[in-house]
């Protein structure tokens, strides 16, 4: 993860964490090299800034999109647009003083994603908040009213049925509910699942059978929460534990496995491992040795690591696959689930606490072997998002698209990477019109 810090003032709101303060809309943009012309569709990235430039913690501020249209070789427009939320709009608060939770307040911050021919900004406090192909908001989503938690940012679809899973949790009962919305849109099941206690739960994952839960040990504390700061700490009492679930189950039918104290804010992705017999589910994250012991402004490095359930013999075995700092794990989405070859993130290899990202890494996971784009001196990408060449193409056939930030010349540009020849010389740069600032997550949304 990218985060630079400094002793008086907390890193989010300096260098190109700082917000930028207007919505620009320009056209026609002009390409370095070629964009493919098979990539028709839009790529919008989400991430807080704070209308007022200040907010108490790195993930409070306001969201804002920023989206690049691209067609026929062409990079049609870019505009970036705060979400008209309830927050951003009347201050409105989704923990009131008094103990009320309003869901359709949040800062819809966090990512974007796009179901059933929609598009949500996302935040896990809640309701999804859905915003137009030209990024104007039309507002809180809460499917008919079924809905009774936030939304994960962190949603999957499955690429086999369509449907979107996730989940909500809170730090009041039920502190974990997992969902699924159909391909349509529809609400279709809510599920609550014990755990025990309020914990910060940021993702999950799913494979084509199971759901996996984190149950890890950074904890709800209500003092925080009362001092309006970041209300999550590490525990060092709570155990840290995984639950795998049959997708068709419930609460009743989920294994839970305890494994070495960590946090995962994002697994990469997961997949079934069945032979003869016998099923392992196998998840692979960017694991945090700790997180969040003293000050919740402060970053430890993640590192790639494999998580292998053993359903049999209720074992699991945990493996670190790499040395580098990463974040911002991402697969081809239609391996959502099922087995990945290959997995992107961002990467800094000496990496220490804070430390900017410096490359975009792509990890072979069946040879082990793996590839960096370097994208220069001081320039730094965001996540990673794969878009494939066509519907059947191969796994890593097809594109990584990213705004990498440039602080030498304060700007930003949209990067088109070849996904099957990652530390090649980019296949497009659009230079923006203004810097976009660090953020967090994004999807290619084809047309
Ligand atoms: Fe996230």
């Amino acid at each position: 993860m990218a985060v630079e810090q400094t002793q008086k003032k907390t890193f989010h709101l300096d260098g190109n964490y700082a917000p930028v303060t207007a919505e620009v809309t320009a056209e026609e943009l002009p390409v370095r090299g070629a964009l493919p012309p098979e990539l028709s569709g839009l790529y919008l990235r989400n991430g807080p800034n704070p209308r007022d430039a200040a907010s108490e913690h790195w993930f409070f501020g306001d969201g804002m999109l920023h989206g690049i249209d691209i067609s026929r070789g062409k990079a049609r427009w870019y505009r970036n647009r705060w979400v008209r939320t309830r927050s951003f709009l009347e201050g409105a608060q989704v923990f009131s003083p008094t103990g009320d939770v309003d869901r359709t307040a949040g800062p819809a911050n966090t990512h974007v994603i796009g179901h059933a021919g929609k598009i949500f900004a996302l935040v896990e406090s809640s309701y999804p908040v859905e915003v137009t192909r030209e990024l104007d908001t039309v507002g809180p989503c809460d499917f008919d009213g079924k809905l009774r938690t936030g939304m994960t940012a962190h949603p999957k679809t499955c690429p086999r049925t369509g449907e979107l899973h996730f989940f909500g949790y809170g730090f009041m009962p039920p502190y974990l509910v997992y969902h699924v919305l159909d391909a349509s849109g529809r609400l279709v099941k809510s599920e609550e699942i014990t755990v025990g206690g309020p914990t910060m739960i940021h993702d999950f994952a799913i494979t084509d059978r199971h759901v996996t839960f984190l149950d890890l040990p950074v904890c709800f504390d209500l003092e925080k929460a009362m001092q309006g700061t970041m209300p999550y700490r590490w525990s060092d009492d709570y155990p840290a534990r995984v639950g795998v679930m049959p997708r068709a189950g419930g609460d009743a039918d989920v294994r839970w496995f305890e494994v070495e104290p960590c946090y995962v804010f994002h697994p990469m992705n997961a997949y079934d491992d069945e032979h003869e017999g016998t099923c392992r589910v196998v998840v692979d994250t960017a694991r945090y040795e700790s997180l969040w012991r003293d000050t919740t402004n402060r970053f430890e490095p993640a590192k790639l690591h494999r998580w292998v359930f053993d359903l049999d013999a209720g074992t699991v075995r945990e493996t670190p696959l790499d040395d580098r700092t990463i974040e911002f794990p991402r697969v081809d989405e239609r391996r959502t689930g099922a087995r990945h070859r290959y997995g992107y993130a961002v990467a800094n290899p000496g990496g220490g606490i804070n430390q900017p990202a410096t490359e975009l890494v792509k990890y072979d996971l069946e040879t082990g072997r793996s590839e960096a784009h370097e994208f220069g001196p001081g320039r730094v990408p965001s996540e990673g998002v794969f878009a494939p060449a066509s519907i059947g193409s191969g796994e890593d056939e097809g594109w990584v698209m990213t705004y990498v930030y440039d602080q030498r010349e304060n700007a930003s540009d949209f990067v088109v990477l070849d996904a099957a020849r990652l530390s090649a010389p980019p296949v497009a740069t659009v230079r923006l019109p203004q810097r976009v600032p660090y953020g967090f997550h994004g999807s290619w949304i084809p047309r």
